[in-house]
């Protein structure tokens, strides 16, 4: 099944409480929580009494990508918050496979974010540490950036890695993503989509997600 994961960086903070809960009637599979630290990424987003704060609202799984430095020092902190999905990049931590299997251990499901130009075998020898893939498909930092069209093949190969290894691991593209392009992520083999603004800045936010789904839909038939 392909999900749908809206990112609350595009949302209207001063009613989180009511985006959040259009969206998961909307159909939406999960929340994207961005997690930035003004250091490893260029901006400064929110910690986690954010993350705790969208887990006493929604049911909807949670999925926090974490663009921090030194980010296996702060792990502990997100999955208290209630994290059920962890991201971490592959230049911000110092110790990888342990940092997958520490979230993991804690029962939340671990992560890789690779950036636009990190190399596809960082992940070569950790698939099985791994639940998913988030591809940048954007330099991280900010909602509403161009689609990096390197991304389509950069998924595909990811796909045929996961293939070879027989490994069941989901594959999350993130930036510029929305229904124009999802057929052709799909056929490449994402199965995670995230969304922000094009979910969240849509005249129409439930309609947006349909058409996201249909154009899912249509690319597995
Ligand atoms: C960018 C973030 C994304 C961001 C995507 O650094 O990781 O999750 O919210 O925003 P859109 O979908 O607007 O490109
Ligand atoms: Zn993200």
């Amino acid at each position: 099944m392909i999900k749908i994961a809206p990112s609350i960086l595009s949302a209207d903070f001063g009613r989180l409480g009511e985006q959040l809960r259009m969206v998961e009637e909307a159909g939406a599979h999960m929340i994207h929580v961005d997690v930035m630290d003004g250091h490893f990424v260029p901006n400064l987003t929110y910690g986690p009494l954010i993350v705790k704060t969208c887990k006493s609202i929604t049911s909807l799984p949670l999925d926090v990508h974490l663009m921090i430095a030194n980010a296996e020092e702060r792990l502990d902190a997100y999955l208290d918050a209630g994290a059920d999905y962890v991201s971490i990049h592959v230049e911000a931590v110092k110790h990888l496979q342990r940092a997958l299997a520490y979230i993991r251990e804690a029962g939340a499901r671990a992560g890789v974010a690779l950036n636009p130009a990190t190399s596809l075998d960082t992940i070569r020898w950790i698939t099985e540490d791994l639940d998913f893939i988030l591809v940048m498909s954007v330099n991280p930092g900010f909602e509403a950036q161009t689609f990096l069209p390197n991304s389509l093949e950069r998924i595909s190969t990811v796909r045929e890695m996961l293939t070879r290894h027989g490994a069941p691991t989901e594959i999350e593209v993130d930036g510029g993503v929305g229904p124009q392009n999802t057929k052709e992520l799909v056929e490449a083999g994402a199965t995670l989509l995230v969304a922000g603004s094009a979910i969240f800045k849509s005249p129409d936010p439930a309609t947006t997600i349909q058409e996201m789904k249909a154009a899912a839909d249509a690319a597995l038939k």
